[in-house]
């Protein structure tokens, strides 16, 4: 198939975003507008200088630049700016629901009050829902090289917004820092009716998925790649139907994978598990939900079948009600029989 025809027919798929970090749709531009009137002095005189930065050899190398990226974020018009900003930009990519990240540490940790990072945030995803009529769900996401006493004390300051917040995950460098140490602050975030996803089996072993599983009692894995390492692992997760929300340029983009045609998405479709394509950081890695639905079609030689059943996947991994998650699907359905 010609690229052109394969980029029109995913642009057309409706789609459901799972797996993506707020603070890393902060696109260079949006960062050095934002510096500039909040008087902050980046430590690259230009964008070109910075992208020229986005060149990573693990997560720890991303992680670094990613919370330097995210330091212009001030007011709660920043956080307004940059989430409207992702919202636009994947609403005209055809993306309906999403599912996205904040990390309130990032922020709260350089005396940023929790109330300046949500209010900005909630009412772009408001005003999404209004006028572009994208559905959304909130994930607050714990920062696990810190310890579960700030993760605590970030559950605390959550709570007078609990109503605007439907789960909470654990992101940031995995290696070293176990699901295990947070078996308390997810406990403690069940109680508050929290939702529970954590990133595991990204750089981190499959022992972290089963921990993950097990101690944080998590209805999604993010990442989840390690899987394949374990025979006993991947049988619980299709058994189970627990949904692993991927994504390739990431994977790439980390060296989690060495190229994208050795992505295990194609082989994880083929064994039953619920797998799902998202974008992470769509500003760092080289694209948004498209992008990454394009590339790893292109270089996996995707069927039809597959594209279908990663875009149903998504919708049935969502934390959308069973009438919305149903009338979705059958969109994507309708879709693709129009196009066959
Ligand atoms: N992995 C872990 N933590 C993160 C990521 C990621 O890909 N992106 C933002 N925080
Ligand atoms: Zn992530």
């Amino acid at each position: 198939m010609e690229s052109s025809d394969l980029k029109k027919i995913i642009q057309g798929i409706p789609k459901a975003e799972l797996h993506m970090h707020l603070e890393g749709s902060l696109e260079p531009e949006l960062m050095f507008e934002i510096a500039g009137r909040n008087d902050i002095t980046l430590e690259y005189d230009s964008i070109e200088l910075l992208k020229e930065a986005y060149s990573f050899n693990n997560l720890q190398e991303f992680l670094d630049i990613y919370y330097t990226g995210a330091q212009v974020l001030i007011h709660e018009q920043d956080f307004f700016d940059l989430t409207w900003a992702y919202l636009t930009k994947v609403h005209s990519q055809n993306v309906v629901h999403v599912e996205v990240f904040f990390d309130p540490q990032t922020h709260t940790d350089r005396g940023i009050g929790f109330d300046v990072v949500i209010n900005g945030i909630h009412r772009a995803l408001e005003k999404a829902k209004t006028e572009l009529h994208i559905s959304y769900k909130l994930i607050m996401s714990y920062l696990r090289h810190l310890s579960e006493e700030a993760a605590l004390q970030t559950l605390e300051s959550s709570i007078p917004f609990k109503h605007w917040i439907d789960g909470v995950g654990l992101d940031s460098s995995e290696r070293s820092n176990p699901p295990s140490k947070f078996v308390n602050v997810f406990e403690a975030s069940a109680k508050h009716g929290y939702k529970l996803v954590a990133h595991a089996g990204e750089e981190g072993p499959a022992s972290y998925i089963w921990e993950a599983l097990d101690l944080l009692k998590v209805v999604r894995i993010d990442h989840g790649n390690r899987c394949l390492d374990d025979d006993a692992l991947f049988q619980r997760i299709v058994e189970q139907k627990i949904p692993l929300t991927l994504c390739p340029l990431s994977n790439v983009a980390l060296k989690v994978i060495d190229k994208m045609e050795d992505h295990p998405v194609a082989t994880m479709l083929d064994k039953g598990i619920i797998a799902t394509i998202h974008s992470d950081d769509p500003a760092y890695f080289g694209g948004y939900m498209n992008e990454n639905y394009y590339e790893t079609a292109k270089a996996l030689n995707l069927t039809m079948n597959q594209l279908m059943q990663l875009a149903v996947n998504a919708f049935e991994a969502s934390w959308l009600s069973q009438e919305a998650k149903e009338k979705q699907i059958d969109k994507v359905r309708n879709y693709f029989n129009l196009i066959s």
